[in-house]
């Protein structure tokens, strides 16, 4: 099995740690490793070839450095002249793969989640093994936390028995970002779970069905690959034929449309870290709530996330805060208001 990396996101909800130059999956903001390198080193080794990276051409040298830093072999870095979303990537990812191995069987995973109970994970991994060796496209639901509005949602249809064990469910629906209210309905019903964003499939399973719902896309990918060059460690893709490519994301273009869905549940500790708060969440807090790491001094403080990367920073008689310290930025922001993070980083794009 092949091991397909997404590295390719901007993270600008993680602003101003995260920047367009170097986004939060190369950020080490759970662990002394970043983001991508966590992702690398929690996969089972048994079975697993070595990755394929796809990310922005803007980001190569990051890849290969923080490779080079784990010693991880790879099957290719695959660069993209420009964002074209998950599909795109996955096809030219899905390509490559198969130019080598007609038979090979892809996870895809994201670089910038974090996955704390690494063993239900590789266990979640054999079970779909089985179902993506009967051409099903695998996709990993994660057991709900909480309503939340940032994911997507699966809703699960009848459980697949393996040996007499239940190793994952038909697909009825998929629900993209509810809002507040439906996310607490679902939650409630208990039949959906939460779209990880994470697959497995054969490549030629995935590459059959984008020839049915997807052609358009499976077309300028294989005309960029037909002209892809290497590069050093690096294979590009040329921007003249990518650009053109239809912009979707695989739940959109493929998983919302195919019979061939199936989900394998995941009670794991996963999070895709979309916020501040999710690191708060994530993070160990003292006797009042409050998660700090750098130099951080405080007095009758409250469920804060306090991060100073170099200067001292002290909290007074604050609650519910997220401060966020950084060379050339400090954010302040109330915890119920992180999301907004988007309107700064915009303001930002369009002064520059
Ligand atoms: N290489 C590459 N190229 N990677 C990409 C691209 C691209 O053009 N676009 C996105 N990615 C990577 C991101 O880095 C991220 O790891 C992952 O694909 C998902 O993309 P996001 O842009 O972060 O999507 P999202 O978080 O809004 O929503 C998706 O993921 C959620 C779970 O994290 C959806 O699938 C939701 O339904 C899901 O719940
Ligand atoms: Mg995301």
């Amino acid at each position: 099995m092949i091991p397909v990396i997404l590295a390719g996101g901007n993270g600008s909800r993680l602003w101003p740690k995260s920047r367009v130059a170097y986004p939060k999956q190369f950020l080490a903001l759970t662990t002394d490793e970043s983001m991508l390198q966590n992702t690398l080193s929690r996969l089972p080794k048994e079975g697993m070839q070595a990755p394929i990276i796809i990310c922005n051409e803007a980001h190569r040298f990051l890849v290969a450095e923080q490779l080079r830093q784990v010693a991880t072999h790879h099957n290719g870095i695959i660069l993209e002249p420009v964002g074209r979303n998950t599909a795109p990537a996955i096809t030219l990812a899905a390509l490559n793969a198969l130019a080598n191995d007609p038979e090979a069987t892809l996870l895809v995973l994201a670089a910038d989640h974090v996955i704390q109970d690494e063993s239900a994970f590789a266990t979640a991994i054999k079970d779909a093994e089985i179902l993506a060796a009967q051409d099903k496209l695998v996709t990993f639901g994660i057991v709900p936390q909480q309503p939340h509005t940032g994911y997507g949602y699966i809703q699960s249809g009848t459980s697949i028995q393996h040996q007499q064990n239940t190793i994952g469910f038909t697909v009825s629906s998929f629900k993209e970002k509810p809002d507040m209210r439906t996310a607490q309905d679902y939650v409630g019903s208990g039949q959906y779970f939460w779209n990880s964003g994470m697959f497995m499939f054969k490549a030629k399973t995935y590459i059959a069905a984008l020839e049915q719902f997807a052609p358009e896309i499976l077309q300028y990918c294989k005309a960029a690959v037909a002209e892809q060059s290497l590069d050093l460690d690096f294979i590009r893709i040329p921007e003249t034929i990518f650009a053109q490519c239809p912009d979707d994301s695989i739940d959109y273009a493929i998983m919302e449309h195919t019979d061939a869905a199936v989900m394998v549940p995941l009670d794991a500790g996963w999070s895709d870290v979309g916020s501040w708060t999710s690191l708060w969440d994530l993070a160990e807090k003292d006797a009042h709530g409050n998660a700090v790491s750098g130099d951080v001094m405080l007095h009758n403080a409250k469920n804060n996330y306090v991060n100073s990367e170099g200067r001292l920073v002290t909290l007074i008689g604050c609650e519910d805060l997220v401060v966020v310290e950084t060379k050339d930025a400090v954010m302040v922001a109330k915890q119920n208001a992180v999301q907004d993070i988007k309107h700064i980083v915009n303001q930002l794009k369009a002064t520059e």
